[in-house]
Parts: structure tokens; sequence; C-alpha cells
């Protein structure tokens, strides 16, 4: 029996994650789980992200038979991690800000941090750069119009080169800015944007991202070799009419079935009929 993961995001950000597992070659099932009626995550209160985000995780991978849930947002995994595991029985599994890897990729000793305004200022981003990025520069730049133009990209719409050009001129500013030659995408928006924001950047830097450390993870915790091949389940949208929008980038990568996650506090996942030919 192939074991079940759900991969869980505000929106279409976990794709990013979703897209590195296929990419090692994990032979698991996957399900997607778009909290899309409140995203962004990115300008929400820490309450009401640990008030919701443990129930909604818990009652869709309850709902799909899960085996392993990737909560694939730094937003909320920064937040709402220690929730969602006192919530379920299987395994979950984080994003962190690719604070360490980024440090040890620069050889500069300047980095930069770009994540949702949540996330950038959070006591557990402050513990990952006291950990692993004393005496290095570290430029962090909190941005939601990143997240918005993630979304329109892969809902088919020009990204918004204002929300680009914005991100790269708070990256690159002042004597940090010119010395900078690695950035940690600490959202899982932003990978969906690497050729956007490396076109934009004044020179050539690393944009390194969590989702290959994540596919490892995956395999490791559920006890797989990646040698085989991931399987598209199920995608689940706690937003009905916005599903067909951001359908798109779901069908692109294979999905066929489409459900929608009904209100709390029940959040049950149920089939939409038309979506899937949206
Ligand atoms: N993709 C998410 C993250 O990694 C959240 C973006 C948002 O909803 O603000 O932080």
């Amino acid at each position: 029996m192939r074991k079940r993961v759900l991969v869980f995001d505000s929106g279409v950000g976990g794709l990013s994650v979703l897209d590195a597992i296929v990419a090692a070659g994990a032979p698991v099932d996957l399900d997607y789980l778009a909290d899309n009626a409140w995203l962004p995550y990115g300008d929400k209160t820490d309450d009401a992200l640990r008030a919701r985000v443990p129930a909604l995780v818990a009652a869709a991978a309850r709902d799909l038979a899960s085996d392993c849930v990737v909560i694939a947002c730094n937003t909320a995994s920064t937040i709402a991690l220690e929730a969602v595991r006192a919530a379920i029985a299987i395994p979950v599994i984080g994003v962190v800000p690719p604070v360490k890897p980024a440090v040890a990729a620069s050889t500069t000793r300047a980095i930069g941090l770009l994540a949702t305004p949540a996330t950038i200022g959070r006591p557990y981003v402050d513990d990952l750069i006291g950990r692993f990025a004393s005496g290095v520069d570290v430029r962090r730049v909190g941005t939601t119009a990143l997240v918005d133009a993630a979304e329109r990209k892969l809902a088919g719409e020009t990204p918004s080169a204002q929300a680009i050009d914005e991100a790269i001129a708070a990256l690159f500013a002042g004597e940090i800015g010119t010395r900078i030659d690695v950035v940690a995408l600490a959202c899982t928006h932003f990978p969906l944007l690497r050729d956007e924001l490396a076109g934009a950047a004044p020179r050539a830097v690393l944009w390194l991202d969590s989702g290959s450390a994540i596919a490892r993870r995956v395999c490791d915790v559920l006890s797989l070799q990646q040698d085989g091949s991931a399987r598209l389940r199920r995608a689940a949208f706690t937003h009905r009419d916005l599903a067909g929008a951001q359908w798109r980038a779901f069908a692109a990568r294979g999905f066929s079935v489409a459900s929608a996650v009904a209100d709390a506090p029940n959040f049950e996942v149920r089939p939409i009929g038309d979506v899937g030919h949206a």
C-alpha cells in the first residue's frame, strides 16, 4: 500500500514543495490542501492562525486518510507546527526558513532572507539567525505582494513587476545589499517566482529554498527510497469559487480530482463535480 502525503499551504505556494517531492522520486501518493479562503496567511495574526490551522489540517488528514502531513508554508510552520502535531497522530513535517544552508553557501557572509511579514519577525526566525548566522549580515525583507504575484503567475496572469522590483530593491540596497550572494526563500510561494526574481536582481546570486530538503525528509520519515515516482490524488480548497482560477496550476501538474473543504468547525473534504475540468 503506497503512503499518502498531504501537502498543505494557504494557496499555490506548497506546489513548490510538491514539485520537489515529485522531482525527488518519492514513491508516494500526494494530496494537496489550499486554505485559499484565508489567503494570504502572511497578514493574519498568530492567534488566528493557531486557532485555524491545526483543526483544518487535522480534519483534512482524517478525511484523506493521510499517512504524513507536510506543512508547506513557512508562515504556518513557524507558528502552528507543534499545535498541528498535537492534533494528529501521524508525522507532521514543517518547512524551516533555509537560514542554515544559506549561511553555509555564502562566501561573502551576507545573506538575504525573503519571507512574509508574519514570518520575518517571528522569534522562531530570530532564533534560527542567532544559532546559524552569528557574524553574518542578514537582510530581512517581508512581503505579501510577492505571494499575490506568485498566485497570479500560476493562475496564468503576469506577476506584478512592481512587487518583484520592490523586493529586489529592498534586498540589495545599501552596503550589505552589495555583498549579498545568497537569498533564502522563506515563503513557499517565492520559488515559483525564482526566474522573475533572478531576472530583476542586479547580479547573479543563489536563490535557496527548502523544497528538496523537505522531499528528503518525507522519504526518511516514511522509510522510503527516492527511487520511484509520486502520484497525484486530490487537491482540496477551502474557497470553492477561487478553486477554478487556481485549478490551472494543479491541472498543469497532473491533478485531476478537486475537492471543497467545508467551513469550520468540521472542515469536511467533499468532492467538487466540475472544477476538475475548469
Ligand atoms: N506560502 C506561505 C509561506 O510559506 C504563505 C504565504 C501567505 O499565505 O502569506 O509562508
